[in-house]
């Protein structure tokens, strides 16, 4: 069965169509071929169990297997020596790290048996705090070898962030490395996780990789380097075995309200839809490079660097930098360099690429690339355009990958080669989903040529099983809105062919530089700032971001310089969640507009942020009608 995976691969339009009603006549025999061949220890007794309503999914019901196992071992025979990765340094003259799939099996069952030493057992979370360096990898596959849980937790958020991710999961262990490069930025990263946990009781143990040689603390008792314990550790470790429905990982997102939430996802259908997926979005060969930017920290270096391609047996590119450090050629550079055949990156570094120039672009051959993708924010025509012609020559298809951290693989996105594409359409469904677009009441809206909310009607393989420790919590978001949907929380068009098209989020979730930041949570960073009496945030359209951040801060009679007052106040959101979530702009304001029951109308702060202020809609449920007139005269 070694390798059958690649018989996952649909080859032309017709057979994708041909898929596709399948799928949806009969979905449980499609996945179950699907799922057929993989590795599993043991078969499922059912395909499928769900229920939307009280949220309950399960598929390969009662199925046995290791993920790990599906990503390494059984590409050993054929491929122990073909590379799973080649490692690019920030810093373009340190070498490249080449690791093998033998190589990587011997790695991730070494840090498993030190996971194991620390006393980890099955089921236990682990919080994973390190930058993009293949150990990042090891350490995902490690916890997955011997049924810990990970989270994942990307390592520019604070120290404050950082704890409170380990909290509510009850991570026993961190692991983490001295510091980081980001371009040329150093960061202190186990400073970062000193400060998170003096607040964290449940974590026994943190294991530090010697990464920038930066001085660190050391606890005797709790904190252990890497390179005193994973070395001389056994390359040997037998693969637990894990319920289909077993958590694999746990992932925060960030939401419309409250803190983050825990996205989980599990083992079998993650499996299976991550690899389906891979293959047939990029519909990657044997031979190609791949080459994901993403960080590990997001879903898209989750199932798109580690699981997706390791399950397909695939050789990827992993980049620890940044697109403009030394200068703004260095993907292109990268490209160059590795003989890239596949490159997926995000609209916002298209867009700043794009600002810097084609001189940047020119000095590189390009001609290695077959495929280009684009993932995490709707990319606009302009950026879709410049991709196409100056990297991609007008010959690489650009598959626009619509999807979301509950969704865990991708959902709506062409087919490369396959799917005729159209710019800044995310195109059609993969086989097994089933999208509808909807009216405010929950009405479906049939017919091409339409507008509504993005729902899906019927579970796919790697949806949300449930926001860790509150399932309440994942029913009310995702399941409550509409009756027996899954709601994306995203606008859409469909077009006349019936193509989709992403608009934007139709929700207080922001999405800056293509990361999912919560307009609560921006305010509540911003009100822990002493001077600070209220606040309320917005995203606006910002030409390399996508959104930029703009918030409105009532300040009651300060004496102190407004500059400064902002410096503060961006000081208090990057010591709250991190530099990610900086607000762009800064209006001190003395009121803000509000209905006579109290609530913010987020619409009139949406249209002075964005400029349009000759038509500010309905302002008579406004408790005050002058501050419109404040905020509009004072506005940035
Ligand atoms: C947005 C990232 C338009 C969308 C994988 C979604 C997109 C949110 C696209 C999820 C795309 C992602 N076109 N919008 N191709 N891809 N989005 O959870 O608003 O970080 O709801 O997952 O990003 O962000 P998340």
């Amino acid at each position: 069965m070694a390798n059958s995976v690649t018989m996952l691969k649909i080859k032309t339009f017709a057979d994708y169509q041909n898929e596709y009603k399948q799928s949806v006549e009969n979905p449980e025999a499609f996945w179950e071929e699907k799922a057929s061949h993989f590795t599993w220890r043991k078969k499922w007794d059912k395909v499928l169990n769900w229920n939307f309503k009280d949220y309950d999914v399960k598929w390969f019901v009662n199925g046995k297997l290791n993920i790990t196992e599906n990503c390494i071992d059984r590409h050993l025979p054929t491929k122990g020596n073909e590379t799973a990765f080649v490692w690019e340094s920030n810093f373009e003259d340190k070498p490249n790290r080449v690791i093998t799939y033998q190589q990587l099996h011997d790695e991730v069952c070494r840090l498993a048996n030190v996971l194991k030493s620390f006393g980890v057992k099955k089921g236990d979370r682990v919080c994973i705090y390190l930058p993009m360096i293949p150990e990042a990898v090891f350490s995902m596959l490690a916890c997955a070898r011997i049924g810990a849980v990970h989270s994942v937790v990307f390592a520019g958020f604070s120290a404050a962030s950082l704890s409170s991710r380990i909290q509510d999961s009850d991570c026993k262990v961190v692991l983490t490395s001295d510091g980081s490069y980001r371009g040329d930025k150093t960061i202190n990263l186990k400073s970062v996780v000193d400060e998170a946990l003096e607040t964290c009781a449940s974590v026994t143990n943190v294991l530090v990789y010697k990464h920038t040689g930066a001085s660190v603390n050391i606890l005797s008792g709790r904190d252990i380097w890497w390179h005193d314990v994973v070395p001389q550790s056994s390359d040997r470790y037998e693969a637990e075995t894990m319920d289909s429905e077993d958590m694999l990982f746990i992932l925060y997102t960030s939401g419309s309200t409250g803190k983050p939430k825990g996205v989980v996802h599990t083992c079998g259908g993650y499996m299976v839809y991550t690899c389906y997926s891979f293959l047939n979005v990029f519909q990657y060969n044997p031979g190609d490079i791949y080459w994901c930017t993403a960080d590990v920290g997001w879903i898209t270096g989750h199932s798109y660097i580690t699981y997706g391609p390791l399950l397909a047996g695939a050789t990827s590119v992993i980049f620890e930098g940044v697109p403009t450090f030394p200068d703004a050629g260095r993907f292109w550079k990268v490209v160059d360099k590795h003989k890239v055949t596949h490159f997926y990156t995000a609209p916002t570094a298209i867009r700043a690429l794009e600002a810097a120039g084609l001189n940047y672009v020119s000095p590189y051959n390009l001609s290695s690339l077959k495929v280009l993708g684009s993932v995490g924010e709707p990319i606009n025509e302009e950026a879709w355009h410049w991709y196409n012609k100056n990297i991609g020559k007008e010959k690489c298809p650009i598959v626009d990958t619509w999807w979301q951290t509950e969704t865990g693989g991708i959902l709506i996105s062409p087919l490369a080669g396959i799917t005729k594409t159209k710019p800044s359409f995310a195109t059609l469904p993969l086989p097994g989903v089933q999208p509808l677009l909807v009216d405010e009441k929950g009405n479906e809206i049939t017919g091409n040529n339409v507008e509504g909310n993005l729902c899906i009607k019927f579970p796919w393989p790697s949806i949300i099983r449930t926001t860790f420790g509150d399932h309440e919590r994942c029913k009310q978001t995702y399941f409550s809105t509409y009756n027996n949907l899954y709601f994306t929380g995203d606008g859409c068009k469909r077009d006349e062919n019936g193509y989709y098209r992403i608009t934007g989020r139709v929700d207080d979730v922001m999405n800056v530089s293509g990361h999912r930041i919560g307009t609560a949570e921006v305010e509540s960073a911003i009100n822990m700032h002493a001077d600070v009496v209220e606040s309320a945030v917005v995203g606006y359209p910002h030409d390399i971001k996508g959104q930029g951040i703009y918030a409105y801060v009532i300040v009651p009679s300060t004496q102190k310089n407004h500059d400064i007052l902002r410096k503060e106040i961006i000081a208090e959101v990057n010591k709250v969640i991190g530099p990610i979530a900086k607000p762009d702009k800064i209006q001190i304001v003395s009121g803000l507009p509000k209905t006579r029951s109290g609530k913010i109308m987020r619409r009139i702060l949406r249209k002075v942020a964005e400029g349009e202020i000759s038509n500010l809609g309905d302002t008579s449920t406004l408790l005050d009608p002058a501050v419109v007139e404040e905020i509009v005269k004072t506005r940035l």
